[in-house]
């Protein structure tokens, strides 16, 4: 059952998620504002979406028969995260509406098929070479040059998977370290800064974006994201025309966010685009604060049928990530003037877990690095 089309939900509807992180908590919040209900769909006991809905399914992604019953309760189905295994989506679609679709999952989950398909629609990457070996590794090196990032074809997140190879570094030893059969070498692309775009696509083909947001990363994590970003509007309208081929091109239903490297060029900045994420983001937090639609709901319209909002942006905004032990500063956080604070309600704050966040409209605070 693919026919996206076909989806129009009525208040009262319920909505399928699969994955119980604070993507799929804040899409479920962003649903019961506009009158539908969902159902979560996780492994994790913990799950932090658990808290936000009257319904859900605690079962692994290879039991057939929670899986089945999932669908049965539900309306449409859609995801919070990209590694939904394949076996699982497909026996949802064969029930419900699963959306965006399934088959995109196949070309996001895989790093190379992902570049193969931005590439084919003629936007730019880094250079990028397939590596299945350590003599693989050494041949991509020779063609790429260094410095150069090695990632993982599958499962790369927050850093994770991925290794930046220079010179006089060992190409075995790196190959080792990755512990993988399939990896990609990227060109280590010297940005200006990174960017994003959040675009939400429905099915009749309608596109509507955000303002790009201007991403900082620490330790790999992101850290702070701005918008809108600090570059001009001819390349803003660049990203927009990126996003929208890439949504268009995938018949894509729902939001997904495309991160960008901003490069100086003779001409002036031009784009490359790292990765699509088939889903909110995390550099799109900023809108359920700073516009008067969040690409949560944005979301949520377009998997239901609805027709998107247009997006209108409050001010400047200022997205600030809590990441492990920062989540203890949150009392300090909530005395800020201005300041709106997002609590995630997970366990313990590991290193590097993604916590809650702060918005703050209408301020910019200096950089941090
Ligand atoms: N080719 C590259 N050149 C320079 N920096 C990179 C490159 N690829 C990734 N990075 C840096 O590492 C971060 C994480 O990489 P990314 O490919 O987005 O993986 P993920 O977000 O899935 O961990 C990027 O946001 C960027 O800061
Ligand atoms: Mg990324």
């Amino acid at each position: 059952m693919t026919a996206s089309t076909q989806v129009k939900l009525k208040p009262g509807d319920t909505i399928g998620i699969l994955g119980g992180g604070q993507l799929g908590r804040m899409l479920a919040m962003a649903a019961a504002r506009l009158g539908l209900r969902c159902q979560v769909f996780s492994p994790d006991p913990d799950s932090p979406a658990f808290d936000v809905v009257m319904n859900a399914t605690c079962a692994e992604y290879a039991d057939v028969e929670a899986l089945e019953l999932f669908a049965g309760d539900v309306d449409v189905i859609t995801y919070e995260f990209e590694n939904v295994p394949a076996a699982a989506a497909m026996i949802l679609a064969a029930r419900r509406p699963v959306l965006p679709d399934r088959q995109i999952l196949e070309t996001t989950q895989d790093r190379l098929a992902e570049k193969d398909f931005v590439k084919r629609l003629g936007i730019g990457t880094a250079d990028y070479a397939d590596v299945t070996s350590a003599a693989g590794l050494r041949a991509a090196i020779a063609r790429i040059g260094l410095p150069a990032v090695i990632k993982t074809r599958r499962f790369g997140y927050d850093g994770k998977g991925q290794a930046i190879i220079r010179d006089g570094d060992d190409p075995d030893r790196v190959w080792a370290d990755l512990s993988t059969r399939s990896a990609i070498l990227e060109a280590f692309i010297p940005f200006e800064r990174e960017v994003s775009m959040i675009a939400a696509r429905s099915a009749d083909g309608h596109v509507e974006c955000f303002d790009v947001t201007e991403n900082e990363h620490r330790d790999h994590i992101l850290k702070i994201s701005r918008a809108p970003a600090d570059i001009s509007d001819a390349l803003a309208a660049q990203a927009r025309d990126i996003a929208e081929s890439i949504a268009s091109a995938l018949n894509y239903v729902g939001v997904l966010a495309v991160e960008m490297f901003v490069v100086a060029g003779a001409g002036g900045p031009t784009l490359l685009v790292n990765e699509i994420a088939p889903r909110v983001h995390n550099s799109g937090h900023w809108t359920l604060d700073g516009a008067s639609i969040s690409q949560f709901e944005q979301h949520i319209r377009a998997i239901a049928g609805w027709p998107l909002g247009k997006p209108v942006r409050h001010g400047e905004v200022t997205m600030t990530n809590l990441i492990g032990d920062e989540i203890n500063s949150y009392e300090q956080w909530l005395t800020v003037p201005g300041a709106t604070v997002h609590l995630y309600g997970k366990g313990p704050p590991r290193p590097g877990r993604k916590m809650g966040h702060v918005t703050q409209v209408g301020t910019l605070p200096p950089k941090t690095t």
